[in-house]
């Protein structure tokens, strides 16, 4: 069945006074951001075509600081979570969230759902790995340590995980993911992602490095 199905319907059904109500929660969602994180958001809905190497352009051109993402911190997540995650502004088609990562915190392998542009701006020593999933065999491509500040481009095809390998520093990153379709939620936080691994032994992996210790 075809998953589109849903969200086509629903954009039949809304009416003026439901964008009209739409659009000013947007405009208080905006007004009650720090000065650069407003700015960014502002950048990204003045932006008429954006692609993850413009995104990471806009990214590294912003004066968004980790204290400008404090008020989102979430460290004290469940474990189950692996990570703390919290929607800091949803636009019409984008979303901007900041995750929190405690020591040992790492991600699943993942995809980002109808995610067609993205950047995540790392304010950490994280540890990040690509991978590629092919005839039903996962393979790493690369996995590196980040510098604190680097930004890192998110495609519809990019399969990857992060983490925070150290045993004592803790540290945010800020992540915008975007899409042309008409979709409720970009990511899969609803859970419309498409590829996720908690368990590498349920499958085929040949990893050119050890997955990393989880909590
Ligand atoms: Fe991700």
């Amino acid at each position: 069945m075809c998953r589109f199905t849903f969200t086509a319907v629903k954009k039949e059904r809304v009416l003026p006074m439901e964008i009209k109500q739409e659009s000013r929660n947007l405009k208080a969602q905006k007004e009650s951001l720090p000065q650069a994180l407003r700015t960014f958001v502002h950048r990204l809905e003045s932006t008429e075509r954006i692609d993850p190497a413009e995104l990471c352009r806009i990214l590294n051109e912003s004066t968004i600081t980790a204290e400008d993402l404090s008020d989102w911190a979430d460290f004290n997540h469940p474990t189950s979570d692996s990570y703390g995650r919290r929607m800091v502004y949803k636009g019409k088609d984008f979303e901007v969230m900041v995750m929190s990562w405690c020591p040992g915190d790492f991600s699943t392998i993942h995809d980002h759902g109808y995610t067609q542009w993205g950047a995540v701006r790392i304010y950490g020593p994280a540890e990040h790995a690509t991978f590629r999933f092919e005839d039903g065999r996962l393979e790493t491509l690369a996995r590196w340590q980040v510098e604190p500040g680097d930004v890192i481009g998110v495609g519809h095809g990019l399969i990857h995980q992060m983490g925070n390998p150290t045993h004592d520093t803790f540290f945010l990153s800020l992540h915008t993911y975007g899409t042309s379709e008409q979709v409720e939620d970009v990511t899969g936080m609803q859970g419309y992602s498409t590829f996720s691994i908690r368990n590498c032994s349920e499958w085929m992996v040949a990893c050119s490095s050890p997955c990393p210790r989880r909590r």
